[in-house]
């Protein structure tokens, strides 16, 4: 498996709104394989290739460069921290960890008193019962404002891959495939790696708002089901194809973009799976509400424990996924 592209992009620093070193990476991989690309007023990078169909039309990509983080809201006098989220990021999650505030380490500690109180705080857990601990504060110009992620390095083990990032450069990294690899095209390809999903999905709204498309798919991390007692209400699993997102709690796909990303895997014998989600959502409900409407449905990497230090994914879901993508720019569309 070539990993080269998903390791360059996971060890990139980018909390919401602070999407630059991911981005810069981005057109590093991407500038010889496109017409051109831009950066709009929010940070968005768009890019685009021109199919040469008779009845073609515009298909936007979209993943986000963002992952979720904490921001610095408080230094004490010995340099201690207090941290907000950025983003879904637990107490819960974050307690233990190891920080990276941009080339700064820091370690998440709590507040413990008492032998009740560290109960307590254990069970009732709050960004006001935790710090950030970094070593050496004075040396190091992390303050109010600052902005920090989890600190892991990713891990390649047999076909499966394990980083605090792959939501969503796991999403970036098809993306980028995809404009590597292209033959020929017959929609106009636009590619869009996005700003502050994580955040308010801000930056999908402006860039669909500026593209247009006549159909706009977003490519992201969803949940799966495959663990002990993991979640009953839950079908997607590892291992078995890219998941076609009919609805999650922020949208619902357009069913013309549903079917013709099933017609277009079965016509190809790619594997997939239908995707219901009963919480979260992606950049699809950006997308979709912006202008007088936007056609959009969502292509996501079934992938475990979501939002913690350790996501894990299966590589050959994003293999079959970026095969999925690189067909449909040449089917006709035909609304
Ligand atoms: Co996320
Ligand atoms: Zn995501």
């Amino acid at each position: 498996m070539n990993t080269e592209t998903l390791k360059k992009l996971v060890e990139a620093f980018g909390p919401s709104g602070r999407e630059e070193k991911v981005r810069n990476i981005i057109i590093e991989l991407i500038k010889d394989h496109v017409d051109d690309y831009k950066i709009d007023r929010l940070g968005n990078l768009i890019a685009w290739k021109k199919g040469t169909g008779l009845n073609k039309k515009k298909i936007l990509f979209d993943a986000h460069m963002d992952q979720i983080g904490v921001i610095v809201t408080y230094k004490d006098k010995r340099g201690f921290l207090r941290v907000e989220p950025v983003g879904g990021i637990t107490p819960q999650v974050i307690y233990g960890t190891r920080l990276n505030f941009d080339g700064v380490i820091g370690v998440v500690g709590i507040e413990r008193e008492t032998a009740n109180a560290y109960k307590d705080n254990l069970k009732n857990l709050d960004f006001d019962k935790i710090y950030v601990d970094i070593a050496a504060p004075s040396k190091f110009d992390v303050g109010i404002g600052s902005f920090g992620v989890y600190d892991a390095n990713p891990i390649f083990v047999d076909t499966k891959v394990i980083s605090p990032a792959l939501d969503d450069r796991i999403g970036c990294t098809m993306l980028v495939e995809t404009l590597r690899s292209l033959d020929s095209l017959y929609n106009d390809l636009y590619v869009a790696f996005s700003v502050q999903e994580e955040h308010s999905l801000a930056g999908a709204r402006v860039e669909a708002f500026d593209i247009k498309p006549d159909v706009a798919i977003a490519v992201d991390v969803t949940d799966s089901a495959d663990t002990p007692k993991a979640d009953k209400r839950t079908s997607m699993v590892l291992g078995k194809g890219p998941a076609i997102k009919v609805m999650d709690s922020l949208s619902v796909s357009n069913s013309y973009v549903v079917e013709l990303l099933k017609r277009t895997a079965e016509k190809n014998n790619i594997r997939y799976q239908m995707e219901v989600l009963h919480m979260g959502g992606t950049d699809a409900y950006g997308l979709e509400r912006t202008a007088n409407g936007i056609s959009t449905g969502a292509l996501s990497i079934p992938t475990r424990y979501i939002h913690t230090p350790s996501e894990v994914c299966e590589w050959g879901d994003v293999e079959e996924g970026i095969q999925l993508m690189k067909l449909l720019i040449k089917e006709e569309i035909t609304f």
